[in-house]
């Protein structure tokens, strides 16, 4: 198996975001072309194809060896596969509905897993200029400062951020409509605001307690799940237990404490799993 340079890695990995960043912030500003995928609000742009090609095509001729998930590469029939290999796990642009209305919650998402462990991640929203960084067992920065979670414990005193998502299925709609009317009553307030990765990286850096989500994608998650754990925060399975890439569900928390409250509470919904060949 090839070994890593793990900050070499990140080097290399944060030069080419912060390219993609230019074109993102550019593009957001003018008129989109947009298609549709899994369903009518499932959308991508030429964005999102152009980031994810100039991020692929820099990181193999930097790393030949090493192995690529990327969502429009999925999405073109690309596999959704997690060797032990260091395989670059890439959102070209999360929250591509807020960039389609240029609404600016929009991020470049670049994790990098080795023997199924999250080593780098990088998430850019280019257009606020919030650069969030992780490498394992370095800790969690945004524009270079160090973050942590709020270590909030208390559910009543906890600000969550839910998502809609991008599924129509009805018994997934009706998921998300149980869990927000559950959780009114018992906790701060409640926000949904269009991107898994961002929502994981603002519990890093203790602007929101919590974030959950049923129906998300190894790549929503490979990179903010760094940032948050070493943000010093919690990462599980929406109903407890280990947290699993490719299982498309994740619940984060400031605290292990908070984490496990939120589970006992949710209504839970299983999408199939990421990379499974039909
Ligand atoms: C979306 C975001 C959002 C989620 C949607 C995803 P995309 O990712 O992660 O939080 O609710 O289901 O599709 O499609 O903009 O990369
Ligand atoms: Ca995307």
């Amino acid at each position: 198996m090839a070994s890593i340079n793990k900050q070499e890695c990140f080097s290399v990995a944060l030069k080419l975001v912060k390219e993609a960043g230019n074109l993102v912030r550019d593009a957001i500003k003018k008129k989109k072309r947009i298609e549709t995928k899994s369903s009518a609000v499932d959308l991508v742009t030429e964005s999102d194809k152009a980031v994810e090609k100039l991020l692929i095509s820099g990181l193999s001729s930097a790393f030949p060896d090493h192995k690529f998930i990327g969502e429009e590469s999925v999405a073109a029939g690309g596999k959704c596969v997690l060797t032990d290999e260091p395989t670059w796990i890439i959102d070209p642009i999360d929250g591509t509905m807020n960039f389609v209305h240029s609404f600016p919650y929009t991020c470049i998402s670049v994790g990098l897993w080795v023997k199924k462990e999250a080593e780098v991640g990088i998430v850019y929203n280019a257009v606020l200029e919030q650069m969030f960084t992780a490498l394992k067992g370095q800790g969690a920065f945004l524009n270079n400062e160090k973050i942590s979670v709020s270590g909030e414990t208390e559910l009543s005193q906890a600000l969550i951020f839910s998502e809609i998502g991008s599924s129509l299925d009805p018994e997934k709609v009706d998921t998300v409509l149980t869990n927000i009317t559950t959780l009114i009553p018992k906790v701060h307030g409640i926000r949904a605001m269009g991107s898994c990765t961002l929502n994981m990286c603002y519990v890093a850096m203790g602007g929101v307690d919590v974030c959950f989500e049923f129906g998300i994608h190894a790549w929503d998650m490979a990179a903010g799940y760094l940032v948050v754990t070493e943000a010093g925060g919690v990462v599980i399975d929406t109903e407890g237990g280990p947290f699993d890439l490719m299982r498309r569900r994740v619940l984060c928390a400031s605290t292990q404490e908070l984490a496990e409250k939120m589970a006992k509470l949710l209504k839970q919904y299983q999408p199939e799993r990421d990379g499974v060949t039909k």
